[in-house]
């Protein structure tokens, strides 16, 4: 009965945050870092389900980076990343795509599907959604950046009770171009801008923000990130991750988290829970801005 009790107290205990968030459009990105196994990717699945059925708006975008790499080396084909951004070649883009969208994305939708929630799989190529132009191609080759996002399709999937998976591709200019490999972080930040959402939640393979120690910290403000990126505390997939974060919340986005993808329930612990878990960002000006 004691058992009973508890499981009815901690149901009444997220009465607040469910008012909190119902009705509010929530992006969640979820790193291929953190998609390590089975369990935790349907287990992810689960926890967007629920805040489905409690009526928030959920957008996934997915990254893929270590499967990808796994793939390239299986094919014998160089993977590389400067400043924690992959370089695409052409022969590489067909890969990145076959693995984000043919693998990753199938895979998700399906989980969706298999626990009775209808998510539909799309990338930036579907409906206009990304329109990107190279990165620097002369460095990065087929690494695109977004130039536009067309919310108008992630609109009427959610309007219609659909959850929108998106993998991060972007179409090219002509019929003979690969499309664009976007990262993940930055389409999730865009997506976010442009739809208005509440939040952004970054699911990844670490506590969150390290500091110089390795400390967790727990809240930082964006002036800090930048902070901690120039001064080289935060390298390698943290870079895009915290320029992605910084956007957000210099162009509207009240908050965004960078959480450990690898715990099961994450997203459940850090929205339902006072304290959170990881680093979550606010928006702060530098000085000399
Ligand atoms: N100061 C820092 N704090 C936390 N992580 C850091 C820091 N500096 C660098 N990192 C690295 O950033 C990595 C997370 O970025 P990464 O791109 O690898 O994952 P992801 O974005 O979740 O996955 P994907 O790119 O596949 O979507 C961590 O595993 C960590 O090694
Ligand atoms: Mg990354």
């Amino acid at each position: 009965m004691l058992g009973k009790i508890k499981i009815a107290n901690i149901l009444v205990d997220s009465i607040p945050f469910i008012q909190e968030f119902r009705g509010s459009t929530i992006v969640i990105k979820y790193g291929g870092s953190a998609q390590e196994n089975l369990k935790l990717r349907e287990n992810f699945a689960l926890d967007i389900i629920l805040l489905y059925m409690l009526g928030i708006r959920p957008i996934i975008v997915h990254g893929g980076g270590k499967k990808i790499s796994q793939m390239l080396e299986s094919l014998n084909i160089e993977s590389r990343f400067i400043d924690g951004i992959r370089v695409t070649s052409k022969e590489a883009m067909k890969i990145v795509e076959m693995v984000l969208n043919g693998d990753i994305n199938r895979e998700l939708t399906f989980f969706f599907g298999y626990h009775g929630v209808k998510a539909v799989g799309i990338s930036g190529k579907d409906a206009g959604l990304l329109k990107a132009k190279p990165k620097d191609f002369d460095t990065f080759g087929y690494t695109g950046e977004i130039t536009d996002v067309n919310i108008e399709i992630l609109n009427k999937l959610l309007d219609d009770g659909f959850v929108p998976i998106v993998a991060p591709i972007a179409s090219g200019d002509s019929i003979e171009h690969p499309g664009f490999n976007i990262n993940a972080d930055s389409v999730a930040c865009e997506i976010a801008k442009a739809i208005n959402a509440n939040k952004v939640i970054f699911l990844t393979d670490i506590k969150g923000v390290l500091d110089a120690n390795g400390e967790l910290l727990s809240t930082i403000t964006s002036k800090d990130a930048k902070k901690y990126k120039d001064s080289g505390v935060i390298t390698g997939g943290m870079m895009p991750k915290i320029d992605a974060c910084v956007s957000c919340v210099e162009n509207g986005v009240k908050k965004v988290h960078i959480i450990d993808g690898r715990i099961l329930h994450a997203i459940l612990l850090e929205l339902f829970t006072t304290k959170g878990i990881g680093t979550q960002i606010f928006y702060e000006k530098l000085e000399k801005e």
